[in-house]
């Protein structure tokens, strides 16, 4: 494509020329616009040189070389790490910028921080965006989905770029103003925490299909190769069936086999879980998914615990290929259940946080570029538009039918891990969060007993208005 005239600057500025900001700024280049880009590291700043190649990509070793080769006013995007970085780069850039320029967030910052930076900046007389990206290194530079929140008048000016940037579905790009604030944060925040769900659950097929029926990496691989085919199609399951089949260069055996079984996290998702906690919506998949990465770290005293709390696995029964549809079965269902727990939390958030974003817009842009990308988004994308007020997907006909017809699989997946002592966390929560969430019925008449007894917090009754208390140590009523 023609680079576009760069008489006065560069359209975009990128701080922090890591995987994530070189590749961003590269695919920028590729759709026309002249950007440059700054890194504290020589090295980092020079490896953009060396791939870019083009006068249309700039770079800097200091900040006032950097805000030189920016058009004005500013539009300067940062992908550092979330947290004191972030903070760190914008007080640099502070005292070289004019009203009017604007800081674009788009690591995966904390939304509380976004609020604060964006009340700060906005006070200080400049714009602010938090913008969420997803895809990793490979969405960087040829498509990611694109989360943006901030004032709308900011999104507008760097819109055209944002758009060319992100991913397409058709010709659709997988960008779209979210709302205010951190309205984008936000949305990427759940996105990782549903991210977070579904790996744990295909973990947990792993270690069905290993442990449980005994198969090999290859056998493995074909099994996710083949859900990625049908109605499980995602890029998750994709890259799942790819890494069984990688051989380790180094001992000629599956890599897969050779990596140290501890899961690492950089707090997206205890923070969805956290904000769920906080706006009183439950996400038990992705809480537990969360907390097990948390369990893979104590090696050790899981060795020990291991020994002081032997129980053979027991082998799961059944037909190999039986065994492999129940395990499809479930793993759709459990997954259908994740993403409507983190979309439940989005819709609770945008009223209280009076972001207002669409859902249907959420999905859409979900459908390409990001890693939950998936056929399923489709669905939940009819699902908003025929209801854009949906509190729950799982109150939708289609995604409910889709559900009632898996539930059975997942229900005799799940008993059968328990009676074999395979543990599955993640599929468990999202059954038992099924059961709970479609029970008219629950026993918290007991919790509120309970809480009156010991605490005198009162409690309603089912018969009469108002709220009572009973002495419950005084039998004299009787
Ligand atoms: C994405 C990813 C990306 C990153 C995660 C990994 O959407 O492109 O989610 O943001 O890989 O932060 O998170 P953990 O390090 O916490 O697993």
């Amino acid at each position: 494509m023609e680079t576009k005239p760069n008489s006065d600057g560069a359209a975009l500025g990128m701080v922090g020329l890591g995987v994530m900001g070189r590749n961003l700024l590269l695919n920028l280049a590729d759709h026309g616009f002249a950007v440059a880009g700054y890194d504290k590291d020589p090295a980092k700043v020079a490896a953009l040189r060396q791939e870019a190649q083009s006068p249309a990509v700039r770079a800097a070793g200091d900040v006032a070389g950097f805000i030189a080769l920016l058009s004005r006013p500013r539009a300067i995007m940062m992908l550092v790490p979330a947290g004191a970085p972030v903070d760190a780069v914008i007080a640099d850039l502070r005292p070289h910028l004019e009203t009017g320029d604007l800081i674009i967030d788009a690591g995966n910052s904390y939304f509380k921080d976004t609020e604060r930076r964006a009340r700060d900046l906005t006070a200080a007389g400049l714009q602010f965006l938090g913008v969420g990206v997803s895809g990793g290194e490979s969405g960087a530079r040829h498509g990611p989905s694109i989360m943006p929140g901030g004032p709308r008048e900011a999104y507008e000016r760097v819109r055209p770029l944002l758009e060319a940037a992100a991913a397409k579905v058709g010709s659709d790009p997988c960008v779209t103003y979210l709302g205010p604030g951190s309205a984008g944060h936000f949305v990427k925040m759940v996105h990782n925490g549903i991210e977070y769900a579904v790996m744990q659950i295909l973990a947990e097929a792993y270690d069905l299909m290993k442990r449980g029926a005994g198969d090999d990496d290859d056998a493995i691989a074909e099994a996710f190769a083949a859900w990625n085919q049908g109605e499980l199609n995602g890029y998750l399951m994709e890259i799942t069936a790819t890494i069984f089949r990688r051989p380790d260069e180094k001992t000629g055996r599956r890599l897969v086999d050779q990596i140290v079984g501890v899961a690492a996290q950089n707090g997206t998702g205890k923070w969805t879980s956290e904000s769920a906690m906080d706006l009183q919506v439950t996400t038990p998949t992705i809480d537990i998914a969360v907390a097990i990465r948390s369990l893979s770290v104590l090696t050790a005293e899981r060795t020990r615990a291991a020994a002081a709390l032997a129980r053979p696995l027991r082998p799961l029964g059944g037909g190999r290929a039986a065994l492999r549809a129940q395990i499809g079965g479930a793993i759709g269902c459990a997954i259908l259940i994740a993403y409507a727990q983190g979309l439940a939390l989005l819709q609770a958030a945008s009223a209280k946080y009076v972001y207002q974003y669409s859902l249907e817009a959420v999905a859409r842009i979900w459908r390409g570029g990001c890693i939950i990308r998936a056929a399923l988004l489709e669905d939940i994308r009819n699902a908003y538009r025929a209801q854009p007020n949906l509190p729950n997907l799982l109150l939708d006909g289609a995604l409910a039918a889709k559900v009632l017809a898996t539930e059975e699989a997942l229900r005799q997946v799940a008993a059968a891990a328990a009676g074999a002592g395979i543990p599955v966390p993640a599929l468990m929560a999202s059954l038992s969060y099924l059961d709970s969430y479609r029970s008219a019925w629950l026993p918290a008449n007991l919790i509120q007993a309970q809480r009156d007894y010991f605490g005198s917090h009162t409690y309603e009754r089912i018969d009469a208005k108002g709220t009572f208390h009973t002495d419950w140590d005084n039998q004299g009523n009787r």
